[in-house]
């Protein structure tokens, strides 16, 4: 049993390693690999790897670090992806260059989040094609590698019978707070009903063992006037800290007030925090720093306490394990893969097509929803159709993200720009092209030549 981890030198690997290694009998693994492009990062994160399976669990997994393909996803079972084409550099870009126009500058959402797609659709078909042929012919890909909703319409369109299945962590992120608000120590007795895109979507009921805890959490946030529970907000260091939940930490501060701005309008459902940037597009630009985005942070915080943190094991033999992210996020993917394995039929919220589950969206939209999960993949729960609001706002979003991926398919100008002005967080035609023109400049090395 192999899982091979493509995007090895990513910030998240030591984290998804633990939480594999902690399911080591149930998922009946025996050797992980990591693949990436950037040697000399993942030989690095190579080193805290190791010294998770060998010193801290002593779990007898095997380790195999490679940059060959061939060799990396050879009789794979798994294949965790988590690439960011164009690393921190790129993501600083896609934050930057909006903002510069005056638009909301994002990683995932808005034009921000369109030219990251434009960069990851085909080394991602690149990922499925060379699990295709090196993988195990039944191999599962679990991916988590960004812009999801644009990366899941890319393969839907390109490699329909992909054995992939595409991921987020923000909903289970969202539970988490909400367990921590609701003083809840047991979360997985937490049941919820969501529907939307990724990145996009609505919460439409939370129960816990067996009681709808949503009229209560919206006193909550009404009351505190933010979704942050009071342990992060008493002790303000928390935020910058390295104990607390990484979403708790420097400018995810207002995704979290966002949900209650959101919510003071809209209070029958609790909003994922990535709607603030197309509910809250001018007031997220107004309190942004146009030279020091999330891409900042995240370089000046996780990635720097990660290579600090291996170059000081390496100096003195001593790791501090808070200088790696271990938490929810690799542990979602470890139980999704569990759960295909074992055909546990476990819940989870997926990136899937539609196919009739929302009755008034397009059968081929790829829309987030809960499904339970066995050895053939998610079986989806159907839904009723959803309000107007919701519906046009999603179809808004939708077809923007499917232009993109046409876009860059066919190498069309004019349907990149058309994607770019029918994005909610784009006030003008005129902007979109001067965006879009700026984000081509810079993704020179990345981005099909768009005509
Ligand atoms: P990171 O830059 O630390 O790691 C990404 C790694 O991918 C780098 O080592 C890079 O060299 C590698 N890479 C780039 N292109 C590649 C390719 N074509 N093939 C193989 N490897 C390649 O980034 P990070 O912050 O740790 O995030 C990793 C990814 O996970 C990003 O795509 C991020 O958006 C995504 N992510 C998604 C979710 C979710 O909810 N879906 C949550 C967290 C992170
Ligand atoms: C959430 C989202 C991911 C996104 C991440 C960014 O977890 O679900 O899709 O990649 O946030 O977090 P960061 O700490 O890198 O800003
Ligand atoms: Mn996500």
């Amino acid at each position: 049993m192999i899982i091979t981890i493509v995007g090895g030198g990513s910030t998240f690997t030591p984290g998804i390693v633990k939480s594999i290694a902690l399911r080591k009998d149930e998922l009946g693994v025996e050797e992980i690999r990591l693949f990436d492009l950037d040697k000399e990062r993942q030989d690095k994160v190579a080193v805290v790897v190791k010294w998770i399976l060998d010193e801290d669990l002593k779990c007898g997994i095997k380790l195999t670090v490679s940059y060959d393909p061939a060799e990396a996803y050879k009789d794979a079972d798994f294949v965790f992806a988590q690439m960011r084409v164009g690393k921190y550099a790129m993501r600083e870009q896609d934050e930057k260059i909006p903002l510069k126009h005056g638009c909301v500058g994002q990683e995932t959402c808005g034009c921000g989040g369109l030219a990251y797609g434009m960069r990851t659709i085909f080394p991602m078909i690149q990922v499925i094609d060379d699990a295709e042929k090196y993988a195990k012919p039944n191999y599962w890909i679990l991916n988590y590698s960004n812009p999801a909703s644009i990366v899941s319409e890319a393969c839907r369109v390109l490699r329909p019978n992909a054995r992939i299945i595409n991921i987020c962590d923000m909903p289970i992120a969202i539970i988490d707070v909400v367990a921590a608000a609701m003083e809840i120590k047991d979360k997985e007795n937490i049941v919820y009903d969501y529907y939307g895109l990724n990145h996009f979507g609505w919460f439409t009921g939370i129960e816990y063992k067996g009681e709808d805890i949503m009229p209560k959490l919206r006193d909550y946030i009404m009351e505190h006037e933010i979704l942050l529970p009071e342990a992060y907000l008493k002790d303000k260091a928390a935020l910058a800290g390295k104990k607390t939940n990484r979403h708790a930490k420097g400018s995810w501060y207002y995704v979290w007030k966002g949900v209650y701005e959101i919510m003071q309008n809209f209070p029958d459902t609790l909003p994922n925090t990535y709607l603030n940037y197309y509910l809250q597009q001018k007031e997220f630009v107004e309190h942004s720093d146009p030279n020091h985005t999330r891409a900042n942070e995240v370089m000046e915080s996780r990635e720097k306490n990660l290579f600090d943190g291996i170059d000081k094991y390496l100096e003195t033999g001593v790791v501090d394990d808070t200088v790696f992210y271990a938490g929810s996020h690799g542990d979602w993917i470890a139980d999704l893969a569990v759960a295909l394995k074992n055909d546990t039929k476990a819940r989870f919220l997926v990136i899937t097509e539609n196919r009739g589950c929302i009755p008034n969206l397009p059968y081929d939209a790829m829309v987030e929803v809960p499904a339970y999960i066995g050895k053939n993949g998610p079986e989806v729960l159907t839904q009723k159709p959803i309000p107007l609001f919701q519906q046009a706002l999603i179809m808004q979003q939708l077809n923007c993200e499917k232009l993109l991926v046409e876009a860059c398919i066919e190498g069309s100008y004019q349907k990149a720009l058309e994607a770019f002005t029918l994005n909610k967080t784009v006030p003008s035609m005129n902007v979109a092209k001067a965006v879009l023109d700026d984000l081509i400049e810079a993704n020179k090395e990345y981005w099909p030549e768009l005509k």
